[in-house]
């Protein structure tokens, strides 16, 4: 049969010292919610073990934030909230989880997880589940490690068969020496949760209930040390989230390069977690990559980049200083240098932005060129059509916004403003200079200007100096 585990995050701390307004849980590193992090290790772990999971996550401070988060996030038929009204300590954090969520005790496991841990992966979890699979007898073990600073901890103190921790606050100073700490981490038989959490009590320096009093020397409990504090690192100051950004961007990065993609210059690049980059993809220095971008196969993007929730697919480049969000770029197309794509802009294969281009909510097909100082909004544009230099169309009336709808194979000269609605068929040609405000028929040619007065010496009259 399936074995189960309730997996229980607890996030209801306020996190005082991060002086910021949303729950510590939510605050974000690399593009997500520190609590993304945690939960994806969590479900992951369970995942590859084979075990049916569910999250149990313990919400206190602002709560309806957290809730917000967990409506949309993609796993939320596994993931509940606990409320914990007020925060009594971790040993009550877990109570509120069990009173809140009575089918946890159901589980055969319980796994204790802090919210604010954004480094932790599942084989962490897999490291600790193991050892506590390996030997039947035991109930709990708790993931330590040796900290360089161990201030602020819970010390691990040896005891037969079992252990103890005893936080900093109640620690004499023999005790405050010890270099192996708790990371806050645990994997228990649900049993043994059922047997001692109802029965710990507040008598310590800091009158809290310590879940870390789960733990006992008469127990059969076992501390699982790990070679590194880095995945257990935890956050409670802006400074600390910086800390965590840079090396979840590390990461990011080698993890990138092992893929086959190439960094000019890494050190300057920022890429969220949840980026996609294909092999053979070139990235320039000063790279902003943000949300949900996806680069295909062979993508260029040069210096000074900002792409967010876009995708560029294969063979296309991103020229320099160009500014793109929401959009969607086909294969083989050039975008910029300093070229604008909104959110909606669908720019089809081969097809080319250039300088000073800006594009909103319009679709071009195959083989389109806006490559010069245009503004492209709510457009249809057809295959293989050349827009000239300074091209314009006049969606908005002040009021609502209009299609241009402009055919393929089609010719607009330079400066020419599409007054919207408005559409410009297949195989048509518009003259440079003109404001077009009716339709232009396939075929057809359209041109809308004044036509040219030319009087011999007439300049004089209009010249500040005067010749005599
Ligand atoms: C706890 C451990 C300590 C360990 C450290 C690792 C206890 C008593 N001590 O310390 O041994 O070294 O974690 O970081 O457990 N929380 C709630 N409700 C509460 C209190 C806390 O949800 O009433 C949540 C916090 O939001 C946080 C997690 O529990 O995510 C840990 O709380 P925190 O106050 O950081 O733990 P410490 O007391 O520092
Ligand atoms: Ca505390």
């Amino acid at each position: 049969m399936t074995e189960t585990i309730g997996l229980v995050i607890l996030a209801a701390g306020k996190g005082t010292r991060m002086k910021i307004e949303t729950p510590k849980a939510l605050a974000r590193t690399a593009g997500r919610a520190l609590l993304d992090y945690v939960v994806d290790a969590a479900l992951g772990f369970a995942e590859d073990s084979g075990l049916s999971a569910e999250v149990g996550l313990v919400v206190g401070h602002r709560k309806e934030l957290v809730e917000a988060w967990l409506s949309t996030h993609p796993k939320r038929d596994q993931l509940r909230t606990a409320w914990q009204q007020e925060q009594k300590g971790t040993a009550d954090a877990l109570k509120a989880c069990f009173l809140n969520l009575p089918h946890f005790w159901n589980y055969d496991y319980t796994l204790v997880a802090c919210a604010d841990t954004p480094l932790i992966q599942a084989s962490e979890f897999r490291t600790l589940f193991a050892a506590l699979q390996a030997d039947p007898s035991l109930v709990g073990v708790a993931a330590t490690f040796d900290a360089r600073d161990p201030k602020g901890y819970g010390r691990i103190l040896r005891g037969h068969p079992g252990f103890h921790i005893v936080e900093e606050k109640d620690a004499t100073d023999a005790e405050r020496r010890v270099s192996e700490v708790n990371s806050g981490f645990y994997i228990l038989r649900t049993r043994h949760v059922r047997e001692v959490l109802g029965s710990i009590r507040n008598d310590n320096k800091s009158g809290e209930f310590y879940l870390t009093d789960l733990f006992q020397d008469q127990f059969s409990v076992r501390p699982v040390k790990f070679p590194s504090e880095e995945p257990f690192l935890g956050i409670n100051t802006l400074e600390q989230l910086a800390e965590v950004t840079s090396l979840l961007r590390v990461q990011k990065l080698r993890d990138l390069m092992l893929g086959g993609v190439e960094f000019l210059n890494p050190a300057t690049v920022h890429i969220d977690h949840g980026v996609i980059i294909g092999a053979g993809s070139i990235i320039y220095p000063n790279v902003t990559l943000l949300g949900h971008t996806i680069l295909g196969d062979r993508v260029v993007v040069e210096s000074g980049a900002f792409i967010r929730d876009s995708e560029i697919r294969a063979g296309s480049e991103i020229l320099a200083n160009s500014y793109l969000e929401g959009a969607l770029v086909h294969e083989e197309v050039t975008i910029g240098p300093m070229a604008r794509l909104r959110t909606g802009a669908d720019v089809g294969t081969e097809s080319k932005i250039g300088n000073f281009v800006e594009v909103k909510k319009s679709k071009l097909a195959k083989g389109v060129k806006v490559s010069h100082l245009s503004y492209v909004g709510d457009a249809e544009i057809g295959e293989n059509t050349n827009i000239g230099c300074s091209f314009i169309t006049c969606n908005y009336d002040g009021v609502n916004k209009h299609k241009t709808l402009i055919g393929s194979d089609t010719f607009i000269g330079s400066d020419c403003q599409m007054i919207a609605p408005v559409s410009i068929g297949d195989d048509a040609f518009v003259a440079a200079g003109s404001t077009i405000t009716k339709d232009v028929p396939s075929g057809g040619f359209g041109i809308a200007r004044a036509s040219q007065v030319t009087k011999d010496g007439a300049a004089r009259r209009f010249l500040k100096t005067k010749k005599s």
